[in-house]
C-alpha cells in the first residue's frame, strides 16, 4: 500500500481513538516509573485499539509503544510507533491538552506521522517528502532568530537528575528569548512549531514515541529537528531533543550545550 493511501486510512483510525480520549474518565490511575509517571485504563485500552485496527489496516507493520512493554527493532522493516495518549498527566489533571500519536518508521527513519490534539479538534499529518499539515491546511513555517521566539520545554518528569539542568538553561533562554512555555504533551510541543506558534522546543530527554511522528510534522514544515550534537534522532532510545525554525533551533541547541 502507498504511504498516501495508508494516511487516509489511518486517519479515521487516529481520529477514532482521539475521541474515544475526549470523552473519557480516568478512573484507574497508577505510577508507572515514578510518582509523576501515570498510566491510565484509557492508555492501555487506546494503545490496544490502535494497535488492532492498525494491525488489520497494514499486518505486515511491527509495533512500538509506550503501554505494556512494546518493542521492536525499529532499525529494519515497517514499524508502527504509538504514544496513545501524549500528555497522561494532563489527562489525569483534566487539563484538556493530550494528544494520540502515531508514526510509521520504515527502516529506521520516520516516513509518516500524525497527532491529534482531540479537544482542540487539531489533526496534524506529515509525509515524509510530501510537506506538513493541520486539518488539511500545509504548513510552512519562516525563519527567525531566538530573540523572537517563545520557547517551549519539558522538564523530564521521569529524570529528575535532570532538572536543574533544565531549569539553568531555562534562565539562559530567558536572557535572550521572549518567553517560556511548559504545556505538558511533547508531541503537540513540537506540532506548534510547525504552526509556528513557539518558534523552538528543548526537553533532555524524550522517549521514541513522544517526538517520532510529531519530529516529522515539524521538519516537514520546515523545522529543524536534533539531538544535541546536531545530528538526526535516533527512534532505538531515549534521546535529548531540540526543534525550532532553524536559526532559533541552532541558537538553542548552542546555548543549551554551554549551560552545564
Ligand atoms: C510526556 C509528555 C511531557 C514530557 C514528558 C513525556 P507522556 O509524555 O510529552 O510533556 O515532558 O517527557 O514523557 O508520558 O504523557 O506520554
Ligand atoms: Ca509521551
Amino acid at each position: 500500500m502507498d504511504l498516501e493511501t495508508l494516511c487516509g486510512k489511518m486517519e479515521e483510525t487516529v481520529r477514532r481513538a482521539g475521541a474515544y480520549v475526549r470523552t473519557a474518565v480516568p478512573q484507574a490511575i497508577d505510577e508507572k516509573s515514578g510518582h509523576s509517571d501515570l498510566v491510565t485504563e484509557y492508555d492501555v485500552q487506546t494503545q490496544r485499539m490502535l494497535m488492532e485496527e492498525l494491525s488489520a489496516l497494514y499486518p505486515e507493520a511491527e509495533f512500538m509503544g509506550e503501554e505494556e512493554h512494546l518493542q521492536a527493532d525499529v532499525t529494519v522493516g515497517d514499524c508502527f510507533v504509538i504514544d496513545p495518549i501524549d500528555g497522561t498527566a494532563n489527562f489525569v489533571a483534566g487539563y484538556n491538552r493530550s494528544a494520540v500519536s502515531v508514526a510509521l518508521l520504515r527502516d529506521g527513519q520516520p516516513v509518516l506521522g500524525m497527532v491529534y490534539h482531540p479537544w482542540a479538534e487539531e489533526f496534524f499529518s506529515a509525509i515524509k517528502g510530501k510537506g506538513a499539515f493541520l486539518n488539511g491546511r500545509k504548513l510552512t513555517l519562516s525563519d527567525r532568530p531566538l530573540a523572537d521566539s517563545l520557547v517551549g520545554f519539558g522538564s523530564c518528569p521521569y529524570y529528575r537528575d535532570l532538572a536543574q539542568r533544565t531549569t539553568r538553561i531555562l534562565g539562559a533562554v530567558l536572557d535572550v528569548a521572549p518567553d517560556i512555555r511548559r504545556m505538558g504533551s511533547a508531541a503537540l510541543d513540537l506540532c506548534d512549531i510547525a504552526a509556528g506558534r513557539t518558534g523552538a522546543f528543548f526537553e533532555l530527554k524524550l522517549s521514541p514515541w513522544d517526538y517520532a511522528a510529531a519530529g516529522l510534522i515539524a521538519q516537514e514544515a520546515g523545522a529543524k529537528v536534533f539531538d544535541l550534537q546536531g545530528e538526526p534522532l535516533g527512534f532505538s532510545n531515549p534521546s535529548p531533543v531540540v526543534a525550532g525554525a532553524p536559526s532559533a533551533a541552532e541558537e538553542l541547541r548552542t546555548l543549551i550545550n554551554k549551560t552545564k
